[in-house]
């Protein structure tokens, strides 16, 4: 009998509810069918205060989780009874909104008696980069996609609204953290750097759309933000909150509002869309210099994993085409959070009968 995992995602603002079958048949061991794959995000009850209020977000779990994985059921034609594992997001996260998924996929593992899975929401970020091709949700539901092994040794970058972590991977089950954030996280910056300019939350996608603008005008980077930590040992951190004070700045030199609350609500289109093409090339040089420190100081290095919501930010992959060693971006569509992420990494970590992968990497502490 094939394993089916039934995957569950709540740590933030998205309520998603996975189904993946593995193969137990040796000939197709590196091969799996995502049957389901159902995200809720809760944008829209969060975007009137520019981020995620943790209260209205495990509410909102609460509310919609038990429908999710019913949908979820129907569309992949499974009864509970003939799943076979339950995988669910530990943490890191929004405490209220983890005990929602948690409970719920406790509870679902209880009735059904078979195993419960935790894993930890990083880490997962990282595992749909194993998928050999990237992932659509029109047309690769319920079909076979294969999975991959990396060449090691890697370096794993994972860059989300709440994550910005970059590691040494010496094979897939050995992962060291060399650098994480000093402050925000870099799609946190994102979110903030929007909201100054007055735009819609999550902030990532709506820069992107300016800077994309202002590049097709031949915009050059006209405010030159820092992207460089003046502390040489720090070459592994990242740091994002000089940039935000920088924007605030200039939107306060801009604006010409000396005092108080600023906002960069009311500035010319153009302006803002150059301020954010040079927030957006600052933030991404920052995700590029580091890891290029890494790979001069590892030149063992045989390739780079990128994961995480900030990964499907075009500009973010152009600038890593320039890598010698090879580059592999999560697929997109698995980019942000969702539950099939957390299915592949219980199916890295428990290393089922007859799959043929090494368990995924577990820290080890600096
Ligand atoms: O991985 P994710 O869905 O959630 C966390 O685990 O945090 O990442 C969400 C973050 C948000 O901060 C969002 O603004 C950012 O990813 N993001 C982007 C883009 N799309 C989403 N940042 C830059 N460019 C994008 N296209
Ligand atoms: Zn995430």
């Amino acid at each position: 009998m094939n394993e089916i995992i039934l995957a569950v995602e709540s740590s933030c603002d998205e309520t998603a509810i996975s189904i993946v079958e593995v193969y137990k048949d040796k000939l197709k061991s590196n091969f799996v069918r995502i049957l389901a794959h159902e995200v809720e995000s809760q944008h829209a009850s969060h975007a009137p205060f520019g981020g995620v209020v943790p209260e209205i977000a495990a509410r909102d779990h609460l509310a919609k989780i038990y429908d999710i994985a019913s949908t979820a059921l129907k569309k992949a034609g499974l009864k509970p009874e003939q799943l076979t594992k339950i995988a669910v997001t530990m943490g890191p996260g929004l405490i209220g909104a983890l005990m929602v998924g948690v409970l719920f996929a406790r509870g679902l593992a209880t009735a059904l008696n078979i195993p419960l899975v935790a894993v930890n929401h990083v880490d997962a970020h990282l595992a749909p980069a194993l998928l050999l091709h990237d992932f659509s949700l029109k047309s690769d539901l319920s079909k076979s996609l294969h999975l991959r092994s990396p060449t090691f040794p890697a370096i794993a970058l994972t860059v989300s609204g709440g994550h910005c972590h970059l590691s040494y991977l010496s094979d897939i089950n050995t992962k060291k953290i060399l650098g994480t954030t000093l402050d925000d996280a870099c799609g946190e910056a994102f979110d903030k750097v929007a909201k100054l300019l007055g735009l819609e939350y999550p902030g990532g996608p709506e820069i992107e759309k300016l800077a994309f603008v202002a590049e097709q005008n031949g915009f050059q980077d006209k405010y030159q933000f820092p992207y460089k930590l003046s502390d040489k040992e720090n070459i592994y951190q990242f740091s994002y909150s000089g940039i935000k004070t920088a924007v605030m700045e200039i939107i306060r030199k801009e604006t010409g509002i000396k005092k108080g609350k600023i906002t960069g609500k009311d500035l010319p289109l153009e302006t803002k869309q150059q301020i954010a093409y040079s927030f957006q090339i600052a933030a991404l040089k920052q995700l590029h210099d580091r890891v290029l420190n890494a790979v001069k100081n590892f030149p063992e290095i045989k390739s780079i994993l990128i994961a995480g919501g900030v990964a499907q930010n075009k500009k973010f992959r152009e600038l890593f085409m320039s890598f010698q060693q090879e580059v592999i971006f999560a697929s997109p569509a698995l980019c942000s959070d969702n539950a099939t992420m957390i299915a592949l990494q219980t199916i890295i970590e428990t290393n089922l009968d007859g799959f043929n992968m090494q368990p995924f990497p577990k820290y080890i502490a600096k």
